[in-house]
């Protein structure tokens, strides 16, 4: 057993014996042991390097944005319960050592569009709760990545359901198909999944290539044929349901990292490949790669999203940009996000032709929409607060799927729809 997964365990089995209530599973997806940021001395030190150590390394918080006492209270209760009089002397140590420091609130542009959100928190704690997608019964689902969880929101009443997966799936997304059955990508095994919410049981597919690891974004076709992207192994895939094929492609641009991906009208998968300054086509039938670079080479493109015209628009996560690829004549167009060059656009969705994106390196994130016609931006901040939403899906009626991984929530932001000038 390496050093690492040693440190892990510790921490995982310090944490449980504390709480009663840290759940086995929650930490086997985390980068815990990552501890070389040294905390400053003070009383709750020792607490912390144990209690907060078991998910994540202390990096996320010395490179917090800081908070109150009662703040950072309300943040890590969101991961991990702690007994009383432990979570006091947490709370007190981090609103000592790490309080609020300006320099991350996002440059909120108003504007006409009204939006509403609304949050929910999931039941285990700390399990990185990401990816909501809606079923075609209206239920909203998410991926527990850390937990090793799948989970289910009725949005009407606020029931939540979690399943847990077979072990060391890790999902990092997942989406549902026509059926209602949830395709997790196991981002941990190399494996892709089908949990039939009827049963309970999962369908496991492991992929057939060893080196296809970290399964990541999955979409459905029109034809109902799953592509996905293999980030580390540096591949893009296809599973068809009807009969468990699943073909694996590599990228031409080595550690390419395909990352996010939408299908256009035709059917055409299209990739971020967030390792490098490109975007990839793949051709549906013989999967062919073609590659479309982007000028800037410092860009790197973490998602993409297709309108009705078929451009593919982007953010570019590490200029702080919005852009446009058209595929036709391979013309870019880029728009700087309000906050600014550090924001890390992260997530992106297209709903009736307009962008939706987030500024996940601000506290609050930030959530932005861009209107192609008009050129304008708005943009508001998560009520929750805390977080970084890493991909945005939309509801059949046109409204936002978000969440915030840091304080464990999922939510909806529903569009006013009198307040904008289109038709819905
Ligand atoms: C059971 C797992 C778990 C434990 C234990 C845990 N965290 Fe976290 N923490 C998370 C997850 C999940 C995230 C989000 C990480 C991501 O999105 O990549 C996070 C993120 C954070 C962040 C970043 C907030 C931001 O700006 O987005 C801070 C700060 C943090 N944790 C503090 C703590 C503290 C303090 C403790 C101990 C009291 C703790 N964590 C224990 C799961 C955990």
């Amino acid at each position: 057993m390496s050093r690492l997964s040693i440190l892990w365990l510790t921490a995982a089995l310090i944490g449980a014996m504390w709480t009663g209530e840290l759940r086995a599973q929650a930490p086997q997806g985390g980068q815990g042991g990552q501890q070389a940021t040294a905390l400053p001395d003070g009383a709750g030190k020792e607490l912390v390097q144990r209690a907060c150590t078991a998910c994540h390394g202390v990096n996320q918080i010395t490179n917090s944005t800081g908070y109150t006492r009662e703040r950072w209270q309300a943040l890590f209760s969101t991961m991990i319960k702690l007994p009383d009089p432990q979570a006091a002397t947490v709370a007190q140590y981090l609103g000592t050592h790490f309080p609020p420091k300006p320099g991350r609130e996002p440059k909120l542009v108003p504007g006409p569009v009204q939006i509403s959100f609304r949050e929910w928190q999931v039941p285990t704690l700390g399990q990185r709760s990401r990816d909501p997608v809606q079923s075609p019964d209206g239920m909203i689902w998410w991926a527990g990545h850390w937990g090793n969880i799948v989970g289910r929101l009725n949005p009407r009443t606020g029931e939540m359901r979690e399943w847990t997966l077979p072990q060391g799936a890790r999902p990092h997304s997942i989406t549902s198909d026509r059926a209602g059955n949830i395709w997790y990508m196991g981002n941990g095994n190399g494996t892709v999944g089908k949990l039939d919410p009827k049963t309970g049981q999962a369908t496991v597919y492991i992929l057939p290539d060893p080196a296809a690891r970290d399964p990541h974004t999955p979409a459905f076709d029109r034809n109902g044929v799953l592509w996905f992207t293999v980030q580390n192994g540096n591949m893009v895939g296809r599973l068809n349901p009807a009969n468990g094929d699943i073909r694996l492609v590599k990228i031409p641009t080595p550690d390419a990292d395909p990352y996010g991906m939408d299908i256009d009208s035709k059917g055409v998968p299209w990739v971020a490949l967030t390792g490098t300054y490109k975007i990839a086509r793949i051709d549906p039938v013989t999967m062919a790669v073609r590659e479309y670079p982007v000028p800037d080479q410092k860009s790197r493109i973490r998602r993409v999203a297709i309108t009705s015209d078929d451009m593919i628009w982007y953010v570019n996560y590490s200029l702080g940009r919005l852009g446009r690829l058209n595929p036709v004549t391979g013309e870019v167009k880029e728009w700087q996000s309000p906050s600014g060059e550090d924001t890390q656009p992260y997530a992106i969705v297209a709903v009736d032709d307009i962008i939706w994106y987030n500024e996940s390196r601000r506290r609050p994130d930030a959530l932005v929409r861009f209107d192609p016609k008009t050129e304008r931006f708005q943009s508001w901040a998560f009520p929750s607060g805390v977080g970084t939403l890493r991909n945005l899906r939309a509801t059949a009626d046109g409204n936002l799927l978000v969440h915030q991984t840091s304080v464990n929530r999922i939510g909806v932001v529903t569009i006013n729809r009198s307040t904008t000038t289109s038709s819905r």
